[in-house]
């Protein structure tokens, strides 16, 4: 009996000394094993009386019991520790503030040119396109200029190798031709594109640029029209106090045609005009070619370099820093 108790003492302080799951079993091999005393103590039961065996049984199982408990209580405790431990260790910091790289954002043309389709699509004009290689009869002929007109040699048009009447289309008038060829008024389209001059490069030409085209067919369209609907759109771009001033001008699909400036006041009270698009009534010549009714319908054109409009909106000097890639330039817009 003394011997059990004390063996108890014994076992239970080498429970609580354990201080990981490696030595706690260790301790369970020491006091519970074949070779342990505890099998020592069992082994002494066949030279016992019945009674004595009894009683040394249910000692025996005290025993056990109690190291079960203090063991399980123990390994508990030791798997929990363990366990903090790992979490602790693993911990991740979430106030450290993230890596930031810098987020992409779309050139600076394109978000002009974005703003501007907006502006007009407000008004109820859908967007078109068509091809940037082109046919004479759509880049020219369609459109009133005819084979000897100056205004093809004005335009320094490019002509594509190999192919007889191809060219870069000089401008986004073209997809007018396409369009009217194609749909019935009512007609209200603006084309985005890139356009193709054989131009030298200097701080305000590109030979690749891009327009955005409007062109608007339908019954009873007045000049009254083409001028409140650019009236609209100068002020939604540039601010509500612009002005917009057409003066005389000539193109051969419109009739007739003006360039258009927009106003602006500088700093000391300084104030002037800044040509911002041509336009004009669509000549009836030209829908008549594109099989539109003119005793019936007219229309109005207009044309806009997206260049020109993001200069003057975000004072950029040169045209050639719109080409360059230089992430320093694209990096304020
Ligand atoms: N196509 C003309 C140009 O490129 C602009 C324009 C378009 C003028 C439509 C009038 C009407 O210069």
């Amino acid at each position: 009996m003394s011997t059990l108790d004390e063996l108890r003492e014994r076992a239970l302080a080498a429970i609580a000394d354990a201080h990981d799951l490696d030595a706690l079993d260790q301790v369970r091999v020491t006091f519970t094993g074949k070779r342990s005393e505890l099998a020592g103590v069992q082994a002494t039961m066949r030279d016992l009386d019945a009674e004595g065996r009894k009683a040394l049984g249910q000692q025996l199982n005290a025993f056990r019991a109690a190291f079960q408990d203090a063991f399980d209580a123990r390994q508990r405790a030791l798997g929990e520790a363990a366990l903090a431990a790992r979490l602790e260790s693993e911990r991740l910091d979430l106030t450290l503030p993230p890596r930031r790289l810098p987020p992409g954002r779309p050139h600076l043309l394109t978000q002009v040119e974005e703003e501007m389709l907006a502006v007009f699509i407000g008004m109820g004009f859908r967007v078109a396109e068509g091809p940037e290689a082109e046919s004479g009869a759509y880049n020219f002929d369609l459109l009133n200029i005819e084979p000897d007109h100056p205004a093809r040699q004005e335009m320094d048009t490019i002509y594509v190798d190999g192919y007889e009447d191809v060219v870069l289309r000089t401008h986004t008038s073209p997809v007018q031709a396409r369009v009217m060829t194609t749909q019935a008024p009512p007609i209200a389209v603006v084309v985005p594109g890139r356009t193709y001059r054989a131009d030298a490069v200097d701080a305000t030409h590109s030979p690749v640029f891009s327009q955005i085209e409007g062109l608007y067919v339908d019954e009873h369209v007045t000049m009254a029209d083409l001028r409140g609907t650019l009236l609209a759109f100068a002020r939604a771009l540039f601010g509500s106090d612009r002005d917009i001033r057409l003066r005389p001008s000539f193109f051969p699909f419109t009739e007739p045609s003006a360039e258009v400036d927009v106003s602006f006041h500088g700093p000391g009270g300084h104030h002037g005009w800044l040509e911002i698009l041509g336009a004009g009534m669509v000549d009836p010549n030209v829908l008549e070619m594109c099989g539109i009714d003119p005793e019936r319908y007219s229309g109005f054109a207009f044309g806009i370099g997206i260049e020109r409009v993001a200069m003057l909106r975000h004072g950029v000097r040169d045209i050639r820093e719109l080409f360059e890639a230089d992430a320093r330039f694209l990096a304020r817009f």
